[in-house]
């Protein structure tokens, strides 16, 4: 293989990508004559770069990524700085190597080095091309992508990049809902009273400021990953596991959800925001760092049911789940017990990969007293820690060529206009202030 990184020196590259690389190489899935061209504009020699890979990496690792061909190119992506880089590629590459072009750059470069691959003709061999998230920042940019994109590269040589869905939870979604009657039997509007999904970080934005104000957690984390993992929860039985199929069914989903109008929709912004913002010079739009979005899904199955997205930085603590409540029983069957919860299934995501099912049951000796228990799977101790990088996840199914756990086009436009839905209310959203740590849903009015 010859992976060929624009974004070479990038934050993304030093903590995901390399350590990824490593463990392919490791578990023989990268072979020892693969190359890695990183290509960005600052002015590094190849044994510097390969150094800057190395040190990203511990001991035991660093061997592996030893033998590997490392190149360095310096060049510009925006004026023409990229030639001389096919002389480089074919230099560096077996004959019979297939290309990933890995983009972890910024999508305003996308559209340039798409052009100067196809001016370099070095789009004409066996390729894959793989774009980081986020990908445009609205509907109309995604498109403009697309459009550009495709008329050098055709999707199936297109992989976009929604690193949730090689979250080990997320791949399980659809062996957890298909292979068990027990699950999918009820899974609908007639048992489930509501779903809820819950990505909560406790880190600010950190060094991302720039980039992070123009977007904040609707365009970063819904339109994305919380959108994808909402999808492969709802989505219908497929055909097929074929990726395709998968796809067809979560675009479904996607163009069947509808932002409520609900009073419950929140957004928020930490307190230390606005100082972070000023040491870089930056102004305060009141982005938002905190939000709650309630949505509703018109398919037949899930009509009724009250869908809940909720995504934050600086929060009490990072925690990722998805919790699925039941209905409550009739009440004629509640009638003479006391202390009934409603059921509920709680999956983790981080973390741990945990499900846990709430049930009520009697307590011994007391006849009219229930109880909600919990049975749980624990995925530690079943199948030992995951040490699987989720990088390292996606580059395997990208040198596979499967295309499952990637993004297609038209799942990311629909994407695009549910966050174009929520902008149009944000108007009418309540917005807080919340205290670095704490919890925005518990802010009480004498704070606003
Ligand atoms: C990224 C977002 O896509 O996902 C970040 O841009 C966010 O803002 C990150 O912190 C969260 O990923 P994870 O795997 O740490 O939950």
């Amino acid at each position: 293989m010859t992976f060929i990184l624009f974004g070479g020196t990038g934050d993304l590259v030093k903590r995901k990508l390399v350590p990824a690389f490593s463990q392919l190489v490791h578990n023989n899935v990268i072979g020892k004559n693969s190359a890695i061209i990183g290509i960005s504009r600052k002015p590094l020699t190849d044994s510097q770069y390969k150094e800057f890979l190395s040190n990203s990496l511990n001991g035991e690792e660093k061997n592996h990524i030893k033998n590997l061909n490392i190149q360095y190119f310096k060049g510009d992506f925006e004026n023409s700085g990229l030639y001389g880089l096919k002389e480089l590629i074919e230099k560096s590459e077996m004959e019979a190597s297939d290309r990933i072009f890995y983009l972890s750059t910024s999508f305003r470069f996308f559209p340039g080095i798409v052009k100067e691959l196809k001016l370099q003709g070095l789009h004409k061999k066996t390729n894959r091309i793989v774009f980081e998230k986020p990908f445009g920042n609205d509907l109309k940019s995604s498109e403009l992508l697309d459009s550009e994109i495709h008329s050098v590269f055709n999707e199936k040589e297109v992989y976009r990049i929604d690193h949730y869905l090689a979250k080990g939870t997320v791949q399980n979604l659809n062996v957890l809902k298909f292979t068990n009657p027990i699950l999918y039997s009820g899974f609908g509007n007639r048992s489930i009273e509501e779903i809820s999904l819950t990505i909560d970080e406790s880190l600010g934005v950190e060094s991302r400021l720039e980039f992070y104000n123009e977007a904040g957690a609707i365009k970063d984390m819904i339109q994305s990953h919380l959108l994808q993992v909402l999808s492969l929860i709802l989505m219908e039985r497929p055909e097929s596991f074929e990726p395709d199929k998968i796809h067809d069914a979560k675009v479904k989903v996607l163009k069947n959800l509808k932002v409520s109008s609900s009073k419950e929709n929140l957004i928020g912004q930490y307190d230390s925001y606005s100082k972070e913002l000023k040491s870089l010079g930056l102004q305060n739009k009141n982005t938002e760092t905190f939000a709650k979005i309630i949505l509703d899904c018109k398919m037949e199955r899930w009509k009724g049911v009250k869908l809940i997205l909720r995504t934050g930085k600086k929060l009490e603590k990072k925690f990722g789940f998805i919790k699925i409540k039941f209905k409550t029983p009739h009440e004629k069957f509640l009638k003479g017990f006391s202390g009934a919860k409603d059921n509920e299934i709680i999956i983790g995501i981080y973390p741990a990969q945990d499900v846990t099912i709430w049930m009520n049951t009697r307590t011994p000796e007391q006849n009219n007293e229930v109880k909600p228990v919990k049975f749980e799977f624990c995925q530690e101790c079943e199948f030992g820690p995951n040490t699987t990088y989720e990088y390292a996840v996606l580059l395997e199914e990208i040198i596979k060529g499967d295309k499952t756990l990637f993004t297609r086009s038209d799942e990311v436009k629909e994407s695009w206009k549910i966050a174009e839905q929520i902008e149009k209310m944000r108007n009418k959203i309540r917005f807080v202030k919340y205290r670095d740590g704490s919890n925005p849903e518990k802010i009480t009015s004498k704070f606003l």
